[in-house]
């Protein structure tokens, strides 16, 4: 089905996503209300929450919006596919049942095991069990990674490289964490890691670019994890081959399990992958796009993002193909100085995004207006992202460019993009 011109479209979330989510569907010929959004996003309304249901559907009413898009994890698992379910608004996003593949880990490690895809070996605890859990840690030389069963804003995820540092792990989560939970014990895997990010109705996928994130702070994957500190698409070592393997180990036996398990999933359907030596390895399900691989994919889609909903939503994915742009696009984070510590200062004014060249899109991540002005308002505040005819050029145009935006202690991750080629990836499909 070709969308009517102005289609509106109430966008869900607040982030540099949601920012490429808006930009996206708009170009595509969608009228785009994003709610709450921010101090760059066009047609923010800041007064409404993400997960205020009520509030939205009667926003959506006042504005004859007959299309709801969930950018983040929040009001997917907090039921927003469920409280519209059967109204006549459409919500682009898993149930909350499909949700659960994203908000709990020991429920989609049992998932994943259910129906054979392939992923780490695991061993789950409860929070009364901590001395089990030490002693399995130890036995594995400390080569473990500890991961709450919960969302945790990316905080819920320990990688650990020797016992003492898994010790400190496991009394860390105690410490961050009142009363019961659950955890998983995962063997450590080695490998580079890439973001496959389909569109699915639960029984097709249509697969946008191979991306990678940059989750630390600093040069080289050091420091501390963050939300993600830029990435790219396509991925040069993600060929045909790589992405039959995840096909066959992963891909297929997930669309089979929801199909088997029957709960609702139309939405985005993001696999975290592993490029193990012996094969690829799924580390994570989220239920969303994710970012700042948003970012980049979007600008990469040369299709109607609005077409590839709407055909999700009619039952006619099998009709669309996905078309993408050549070369390389590249998307780096300017971050506030002092983040992901939990307390940094935000509030300086932002200069240069009007000296940016055309070439380059700023997506606003944590900005807001105050007076006149433009300030920070968080931890990432805007993506850069530029485009090149392979890697190289879209690293050497972003990075040319990113100097002429500037805030007080602003922080850009000096290599992304750059990582060495990996040495070994499996080169035959088994
Ligand atoms: P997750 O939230 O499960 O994706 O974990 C966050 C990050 O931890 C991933 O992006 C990986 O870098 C790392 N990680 C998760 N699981 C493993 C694993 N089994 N082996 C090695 N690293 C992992
Ligand atoms: N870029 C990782 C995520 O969105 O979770």
């Amino acid at each position: 089905m070709t969308s009517p011109v102005n289609t509106p479209v109430v966008l869900l979330g607040g982030g540099a996503r949601e920012h490429a989510l808006a930009w996206k569907l708009t170009r595509d010929g969608a009228t785009v209300h994003v709610l709450p959004g921010n101090g760059g996003i066009p047609n923010s309304h800041p007064d409404i929450s993400a997960t205020d249901f009520p509030a939205i559907q009667a926003f959506c009413e006042a504005h004859d919006v007959k299309l709801l898009v969930v950018g983040p994890e929040a009001p997917l698992a907090a039921g927003v596919a469920d409280f519209f379910a059967g109204s006549d608004i459409r919500v682009f996003g898993p149930s909350r049942a499909g949700a659960v593949l994203e908000s709990s880990k020991v429920w989609s490690k049992e998932f994943m095991r259910r129906h054979g895809v392939a992923t780490a070996q695991a061993w789950q605890y409860r929070s009364d069990r901590m001395s089990q859990a030490r002693a399995k840690a130890a036995e594995l030389g400390g080569q473990v990674v500890v991961k709450y069963d919960g969302l945790a804003a990316g905080k819920g995820v320990y990688v650990c490289s020797s016992v003492e540092e898994a010790e400190a792990a496991l009394t860390d989560l105690q410490a961050q964490h009142t009363g019961w939970f659950s955890f998983l014990l995962e063997e450590k895997l080695i490998g580079p890691e890439i973001s496959i990010i389909g569109i699915t109705d639960g029984n097709r996928i249509r697969l946008l670019a191979p991306s990678q994130d940059h989750k630390q702070l600093l040069a080289g994957d050091q420091g501390p994890n963050t939300g993600g500190m830029g990435a790219y698409c396509p991925v040069p070592f993600c060929d045909d081959n790589v992405l039959a393997a995840i096909r066959r180990d992963i891909i297929d036996p997930t669309l089979q399990g929801i199909q088997h398990e029957q709960f609702s999933f139309k939405g985005f359907l993001y696999f975290g992958i592993m490029l193990t030596p012996e094969g690829p390895k799924l580390l994570e399900y989220n239920t969303r796009l994710g970012d700042p691989e948003a970012e980049v994919l979007l600008p990469a889609l040369e299709s109607s993002l609005l077409e590839l909903i709407e055909a999700t939503l009619d039952g006619t994915l099998a009709r669309t193909t996905v078309r993408q742009r050549p070369g390389c696009y590249l998307g780096v984070v300017l971050a506030s100085g002092g983040y992901p510590a939990a307390q940094f200062p935000t509030g300086f004014p932002i200069t240069g995004i009007d000296q940016l060249p055309p070439g380059i899109l700023a997506f606003h991540g944590a900005t807001r207006r105050q007076g006149g002005q433009l300030v920070t308002s968080g931890g990432r505040v805007l993506v850069l992202v530029g485009h090149g005819q392979d890697l190289e050029e879209a690293v050497a145009q972003v990075y040319r460019e990113a100097g002429r935006v500037q805030f007080q202690d602003v922080y850009i991750r000096p290599d992304i993009g750059q990582r060495p080629e990996p040495t070994v990836v499996f080169s035959e499909v088994r």
